[in-house]
C-alpha cells in the first residue's frame, strides 16, 4: 500500500512512520508543515528508507493538498496533523481553527475528489470532555469539548464522519487517550516534567494536581491505528484507551522517583482555564473487532521514556531553544504559585 501520513514529523505521526517503515512493506509519503512541533530529526531513523518520502506543505492549502493526492494516489490517508496542545490553543486559538478544521476539510475534499480508498482520521478522547467517576466513554458517548483544541477536534471528527454519511467516503475515526513516549515535544505533561526534573527546574502543577488522565504508550497507539487501518469498519469510530489511569500528581511524583530528584521541585501554579477534571475511555469495541490490546505497562513505558530523554539531551536542547522559551514565558510566566 501507499500511505499518505499527515503530521508525520510530529510525536505520534513519526512513531507511526517508524513502525510502518520497520514492520511492513508499505510505502509512506509524509505531508507536514514543520510547525514548532514538527521535527525532521524524528524521522531520521527512516530517512534512508527507499519506501519513505517527505513533502513539506500545509494541509489547509486545498489546491496543494489536492495536487499531492492526485500525484501520489495513496491507498490510504492517515491524518495526524493538528495543533495538538490545549494550553497553546487557549493562548492562540486561530492556528487551531486553521489546521484542525480547515486542514481536515481540505484533506477530506482532496480524498473525495481523487477517490482515496481509505481515510483514517486520528482524534482524541478529549472530545468527550470531563467525565464523573465511575463513567467511561464508549464511542456513543456525547461530545462535550472544553478547549479550543478539543472543540476543533470534535468538529473535525464530525466533518470526517459526515463525508462517510453524505458521500459514502471510506472514513474511520480513532479517539485515543493521552500519549507519552520518546520524541514528544516538551510542552505536554510527561515530557515537560521529565525535562524539567532532569534540569532540576520547578515542575508546574496546575491547580491541585488531582486531574485524572488515562496514559497510552505511543507505540501501543500506533499499533492500534494500524489495526484500525486494516480491520476498522467504514463510518465507525474506535476509542483507543491506555494501560493506566492516574492523577497528574502521582505521575509527576513517579517521574521524580525515577529521575532521583526531590519533591521540593513540585510547584503549584494557577489552574488551566476550563480544565477537564477526568478523562476515561473504553476501547472494548476496538479490542473485540481487531484483537488489539495495549502491551506496554505504564511503569515500564515511563522508565523507558525517562531513559530516552536522558539519552537524547541534544534533541531536547534543540527543540527547547528559541521559540520554546517565548512559549514557556507566555504560558507559565503569569501563573503565580497557587
Ligand atoms: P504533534 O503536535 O507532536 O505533531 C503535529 C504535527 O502536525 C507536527 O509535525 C506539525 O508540524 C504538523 N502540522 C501542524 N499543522 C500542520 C498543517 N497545517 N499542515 C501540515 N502539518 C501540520 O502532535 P501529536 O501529539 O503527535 O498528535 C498527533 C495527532 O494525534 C493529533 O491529531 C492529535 O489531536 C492526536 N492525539 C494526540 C494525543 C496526544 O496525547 N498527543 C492523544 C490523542 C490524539
Ligand atoms: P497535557 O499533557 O497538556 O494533556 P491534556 O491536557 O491534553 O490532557 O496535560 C495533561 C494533564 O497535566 C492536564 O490535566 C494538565 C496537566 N498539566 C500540568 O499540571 N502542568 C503542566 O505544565 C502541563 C503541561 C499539564
Amino acid at each position: 500500500m501507499k500511505l499518505l501520513v499527515t503530521g508525520g514529523a510530529g510525536f505520534i505521526g513519526s512513531a507511526f512512520v517508524r513502525l510502518i517503515a520497520g514492520a511492513t512493506e508499505h510505502s509512506v509519503l509524509v505531508l507536514d508543515k514543520l510547525t514548532y512541533a514538527g521535527n525532521l530529526e524524528n524521522l531520521a531513523p527512516v530517512a534512508r528508507n527507499p519506501r519513505y518520502r517527505f513533502h513539506r506543505g500545509d494541509i489547509a492549502d486545498l489546491n496543494g493538498v489536492s495536487q499531492l493526492v492526485a500525484d501520489y494516489a495513496p491507498d490510504a490517508i492517515i491524518h495526524f496533523a493538528a495543533e495538538s496542545h490545549v494550553d497553546r490553543s487557549i493562548l492562540s486559538p486561530e492556528p487551531v481553527f486553521e489546521t484542525n478544521l480547515r486542514g481536515t476539510f481540505s484533506l477530506l475534499e482532496a480524498a473525495r475528489r481523487h477517490k482515496t480508498p481509505r481515510f483514517l482520521h486520528v482524534s482524541t478522547d478529549e472530545v468527550y470532555g470531563s467525565l464523573e467517576e465511575p463513567h467511561e466513554a464508549d464511542e456513543t458517548y456525547p461530545l462535550k469539548a472544553s478547549s479550543p483544541y478539543s472543540a476543533a477536534k470534535a468538529g473535525s471528527d464530525l466533518l470526517a464522519l459526515s463525508y462517510y454519511t453524505t458521500y459514502k467516503m471510506p472514513v474511520v475515526v480513532t479517539r485515543a487517550s493521552n500519549n507519552y513516549g520518546p520524541y514528544q515535544f516538551p510542552e505536554k505533561l510527561i515530557p515537560l516534567m521529565i525535562s524539567n526534573a532532569l534540569e532540576e527546574k520547578p515542575l508546574p502543577i496546575y491547580g491541585d494536581g488531582m486531574q485524572v488522565r488515562d496514559w497510552l504508550y505511543v507505540d501501543d497507539h500506533c499499533r492500534a491505528i494500524f489495526s484500525v487501518l486494516q480491520k476498522g469498519r467504514e463510518g465507525e469510530i474506535y476509542n483507543i484507551a491506555g494501560s493506566r489511569s492516574l492523577p497528574n500528581l502521582t505521575v509527576v511524583k513517579e517521574i521524580l522517583r525515577i529521575t532521583g530528584k526531590p519533591e521540593s521541585l513540585l510547584t503549584r501554579v494557577a489552574d488551566r482555564p476550563g480544565h477537564d477534571r477526568r478523562y476515561a475511555l473504553s476501547s472494548a469495541k476496538l479490542e473485540r473487532e481487531t484483537g488489539w490490546r495495549p502491551e506496554v505497562p505504564f511503569e515500564q513505558g515511563l522508565v523507558e521514556t525517562v531513559e530516552w530523554y536522558r539519552a537524547n539531551a541534544d534533541w531536547v536542547a534543540r527543540v527547547k531553544s528559541g521559540a520554546y522559551r517565548d512559549y514557556y514565558e507566555k504560558n507559565y510566566g503569569s501563573r503565580v504559585s497557587a
